[in-house]
């Protein structure tokens, strides 16, 4: 990643927060691999072509949020949230977690967000939508909770939404809260996130390596995002868990995606993030599958057809 700061003044900041996100960007966190398809055969539909999609375009579209509010320099990746107002809370209240969600709203429309902007490849490809997903994606936290604002549209809306996950880290494991951020209230959902959310936030994927503003940002990010603690989401009263069936055994995945492992397990209903970070070469993060491997994994998928 590009250094933002000399080391004189990055040990100031550290003194003084102490964060460890903070320490994550000092180290410079990996960068993020070009997206390029692996050709698994695990796509449902051919890797979308965005050859006609320019960096300028990207710029421009995506600076129709105000360019008052992104492409922010930044030593911290990750904004600190005041102390939460009930010291030594074991669980978030709904209410503390909406408020949670608006506060980080409000900063972003307020211009003081950090956020990193980019075209996800995850919600880009497949049957989701064959489009440009243009995406801002801001990380806060305190002692109790790491916030994440998201703001979107299509290349083709017309206006931005607002998204935030609420990851309370202040009962084991953390619990991760899904909602809309409507400036009228958020509406706490799970259902319609899990799908590609199976672990609480995802990691930034840019579709392609220059529609990003500030890949380092990305890159610190997504540290943070890796480093979470082991958590559960929250399916509230009015959205509650379907039935998801067995989860899956294959070691390759579920040495770290399974209960006792870093990430929550994977089931078929995740089924588009699986196939679409398995042939970017995303999944798993180290190696690149064997072709028998690759032909269990799709075997296991379409069982579930
Ligand atoms: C089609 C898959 C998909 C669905 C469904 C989905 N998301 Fe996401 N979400 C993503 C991807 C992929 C990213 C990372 C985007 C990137 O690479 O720029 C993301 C990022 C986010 C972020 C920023 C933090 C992070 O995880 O990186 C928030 C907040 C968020 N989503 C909230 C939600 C909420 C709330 C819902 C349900 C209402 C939801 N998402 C549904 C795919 C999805
Ligand atoms: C060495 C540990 C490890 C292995 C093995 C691994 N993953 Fe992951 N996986 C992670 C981590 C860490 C994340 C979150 C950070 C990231 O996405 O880079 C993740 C994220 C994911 C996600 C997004 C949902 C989530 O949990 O955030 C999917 C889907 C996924 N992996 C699928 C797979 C599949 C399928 C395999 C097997 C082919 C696999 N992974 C193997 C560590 C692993």
């Amino acid at each position: 990643m590009k250094r933002r700061h000399s080391i004189a003044a990055g040990f100031a900041v550290l003194a003084l927060v102490g964060i460890v996100s903070t320490l994550a960007a000092e180290r410079g966190a990996p960068p993020i691999p070009p997206a390029v398809s692996l050709s698994t055969g695990l796509l449902l539909e051919p890797p979308l072509d965005l050859s006609g999609y320019s960096r300028e375009t990207f710029v421009a579209q995506s600076s129709s949020v105000g360019t008052n509010r992104i492409g922010k320099k930044w030593t911290r990746p990750v904004l600190p949230l005041p102390p939460h107002p009930r010291p030594g809370v074991k669980g978030l209240t709904e209410a503390e977690v909406k408020e949670y969600m608006l506060a980080v709203r409000d900063r972003f429309e307020q211009g003081e967000a950090v956020p990193v902007s980019d075209v996800g490849l995850v919600s880009t490809q497949e049957d989701v939508i064959r489009q440009p997903m243009l995406n801002h994606i801001a990380a806060f936290s305190n002692d109790v909770v790491r916030v994440y604002l998201l703001v979107q549209k299509t290349s083709t809306d017309k206006g931005w939404s607002y998204f935030s996950i609420v990851q309370d880290v202040s009962v084991t494991p953390a619990v991760d809260y899904f909602a809309e951020a409507k400036k009228s209230g958020p509406k706490l959902e799970a259902k319609s996130c899990y799908k590609c959310h199976a672990s609480g936030p995802l990691a930034i994927h840019p579709a392609r390596e220059d529609l990003i503003l500030d890949a380092g940002l990305a890159a610190a990010i997504n540290q943070h995002i890796a480093e979470q603690p082991r958590s559960r989401m929250h399916f509230p009263k009015e959205d509650p868990a379907d039935e998801y069936g067995e989860a899956m055994a294959m070691k390759f995945c579920a040495r770290c995606h399974s209960a006792e492992g870093d990430r929550a397990p994977l089931h078929r209903t995740h089924s588009h993030s699986i196939r679409v970070l398995v042939d970017f070469g995303y999944m798993p993060p180290n190696r690149r599958l064997k072709p028998e491997e690759v032909a269990e994994l799709k075997a296991w998928l379409e069982k579930g057809k």
